[in-house]
């Protein structure tokens, strides 16, 4: 696939932690370097970088030069830094996932156990990587005819070290040479990931872009310009359900209502069947502030009033027309779909 024109994150070889900044885009294009679990916390809370898989990344190499310069009670630190890291998000399973496989190779322990640290998060990169091309083989093979795709939030290449979940189908279709799509962003309130990050990227890689509000979601179906829908994941229940950014169920519904389909992104490193239904996925509920402040040169609504800032809702699993990932396509019933793609 055509190489990306930005990093998402990078450990460098003398072992400096640098991430592509989120949080100034799309007006700069700015590099911050890590040094400490505090800042790898402080990232990750902040979304300077974010997306479930990119989380999963960042904690791996976070959690590395977190514990590299630790010498006494190794497996004691290992473990402070790993819950410390998991407590900056409670959504994505992919932080819990990246750092499990580190704390893994932490208590197989050994004398050269700091190399294999190493080592790990790299493949957790490197997997991510590899895990995005696959997911756009596979999500292209399901745009077919169709030219108009709207997604929510960002699941691009910001997201991941790839090439995104729910927009590398359309990498793909880039690549192949296709001219007629149209790729439509919700702006995705309140923290405008869609504006500000799917918008950027989809134009940079050279598709036909259009932002719209999340209200005129319906609008845009009613009047025929969406043809499916492809939108990313936090965490996938083994039924199925999956929690994504707040608003992605209600465009689930939207779609089924102008029975458009509605194509659930997501490697199955985002997959927890350890959670029979999306009703145990727990939900980050974020600051008042990202609601009533954020953005506006004034706060824009009166001081005092309750603010509601859930950063994920939950898809029910009947709303979900497909689930792509790296290992290929799962149709419903998604129950025997995922434990099968899990085990095989
Ligand atoms: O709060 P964010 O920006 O981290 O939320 C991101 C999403 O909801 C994405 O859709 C999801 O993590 C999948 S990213 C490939």
């Amino acid at each position: 696939m055509r190489p990306l024109p930005f990093e998402t994150v990078r450990l460098s070889d003398d072992g400096r932690l640098c991430i592509l900044d989120q949080r100034m885009l799309p007006g700069r294009e700015e590099y911050i370097e890590l040094q400490t679990a505090e800042d790898v916390w402080h990232a990750i809370k902040d979304l300077a970088v974010r997306g479930a898989p990119l989380i999963g990344v960042a904690a791996a190499y976070g959690f590395y030069i977190s514990v590299k310069d630790i010498d006494d009670d190794f497996l004691a630190g290992c473990r402070k830094v790993r819950d410390y890291l998991d407590s900056s998000r409670p959504t994505a399973v992919n932080l819990s996932w990246a750092l499990d496989r580190m704390m893994r190779v932490a208590e197989a322990g050994g004398p050269d156990v700091k190399v294999r640290l190493l080592a790990e998060a790299r493949a957790i990169h490197r997997e991510d990587i590899s895990m995005t091309e696959l997911m756009g083989r596979h999500g292209y093979g399901l745009i077919g005819p169709s030219t108009g795709i709207l997604t929510h939030c960002n699941a691009g290449a910001l997201a991941t070290s790839g090439y995104g979940t729910a927009l590398a189908p359309v990498y793909a279709a880039l690549d192949a040479g296709r001219t007629d799509l149209r790729v439509y962003c919700d702006e995705t309130r309140p923290l405008l990931q869609g504006a500000r990050l799917s918008a950027f990227e989809m134009a940079k890689a050279g598709a036909d872009t259009t932002v719209l509000t999340d209200s005129m979601a319906s609008y845009a179906m009613a009047s025929g310009l969406i043809d499916l829908v492809f939108v990313g994941a936090d965490r996938i229940a083994a039924n199925g359900d999956t929690a994504n950014k707040i608003g992605t169920s209600g465009v689930a519904i939207l779609a089924k209502h102008y029975g458009i389909p509605f194509y659930v992104v997501a490697p199955t490193s985002t997959v927890d069947l350890s959670l029979p239904s999306g009703k145990d996925i727990p939900i980050e509920q974020r600051l008042p502030e990202e609601v009533t402040e954020k953005w506006y040169r004034e706060r824009m609504a009166p001081e005092g009033v309750k603010v509601l800032n859930p950063a994920f809702d939950v898809t029910p699993s009947g709303l979900i027309s497909a689930i792509v990932t790296e290992k290929g396509v799962i149709r419903p019933p998604f129950r025997e779909g995922l434990q099968g793609i899990i085990d095989g």
